[in-house]
């Protein structure tokens, strides 16, 4: 056992994608696999029995183009979809987006947790919501643990679009919204070289950024996008206690860690999201987020 297990660290060593997955894969056995058989599946038995909060959000972002005042957004996020939340599990889910009035809907990252294929359910009923302007993904870093294309074409089956440094326009009566979306990026420098690029002529900035890494929103800021919305970091999972906050917190010193924030013109909501790998979660309980933009 040991023996096994100084084998699987040893081969988790390295920066290269191999180690990569085999890092998720030794994490996937030590902290999901094995405190829910120590607790004879308890755990993971209550993880699936939160409630899933639907979070009501109004952003008023000065730079949001007039044209789109009001404009209602799904976010769901990191579903983590395989062993611990059942791909029908992460797709339920989603489906709590249904029938609230949204006229996009995006997911900011890690819709599964290991395997491609458990992506699949969860982004078909992602592509089946009824929203006008759309549904959008960008990737997380579980997403491309065994292969980022495998997700995306499985988002793109599914007709929901993938934006992987891009931005794309949207046209509603004349107007237009800029949607950008960046691959998962890990520290504030490289997450600011993908802003760039989705930043890029011929759409130029983007009124709503999609960055799984809220770390992203340091460049954001810089180049004045109004919105970003982001994942990632699940709230920390484990709260001392519930935060309901009621107004926007500067981003400015802050660590970027769950809920809104605000720095000068630029807002940010960065979701707990729904899923995880750890199962548990204290005064962090799941969510999926329904965002009002206004102009203001
Ligand atoms: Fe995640």
């Amino acid at each position: 056992m040991v023996r096994r297990l100084a084998k699987a660290i040893r081969e988790a060593s390295g920066n290269g994608a191999e180690a990569k997955l085999k890092r998720a894969q030794l994490r996937h056995r030590l902290l999901t696999q094995l405190p829910d058989r120590l607790s004879g599946g308890k755990l993971s038995r209550a993880y699936r029995a939160m409630e899933v909060e639907v979070r009501e959000w109004t952003v008023a972002a000065p730079g949001w183009p007039t044209a789109f005042d009001g404009l209602r957004i799904g976010q769901v996020t990191d579903l983590h979809a395989g062993e611990l939340i059942t791909p029908e599990h992460a797709a339920g889910i989603v489906a709590r987006l249904r029938g609230r009035g949204v006229d996009m809907v995006v997911c900011t990252g890690d819709v599964t947790d290991l395997d491609p294929d458990h992506a699949v359910e969860p982004l078909n009923m992602l592509g089946s919501l009824e929203a006008p302007m759309g549904s959008y993904l960008v990737l997380g870093n579980h997403d491309a643990l065994q292969s980022a294309e495998a997700v995306a074409s499985a988002a793109r089956r599914a007709g929901v679009k993938v934006l992987r440094n891009q931005s794309i326009s949207l046209r509603r009566r004349n107007a237009t919204l800029r949607v950008g979306g960046v691959e998962w990026a890990e520290t504030v420098s490289s997450c600011a070289k993908t802003v760039d690029l989705a930043a890029a002529e011929p759409h130029g900035r983007p009124d709503l950024l999609l960055a799984h890494n809220p770390k992203a929103f340091r460049r954001a800021v810089q180049l004045g996008v109004p919105l970003t919305l982001s994942g990632h970091t699940h709230g920390g999972q484990l709260a001392l206690r519930r935060q309901e906050p009621t107004f926007p917190r500067r981003a400015a010193w802050r660590r970027l860690h769950a809920g809104p924030y605000v720095d000068g013109g630029s807002h940010l909501y960065v979701s707990s999201g729904a899923g995880s790998w750890f199962p548990m979660r204290v005064n962090r309980p799941p969510e999926v987020v329904v965002l009002t933009v206004r102009k203001g």
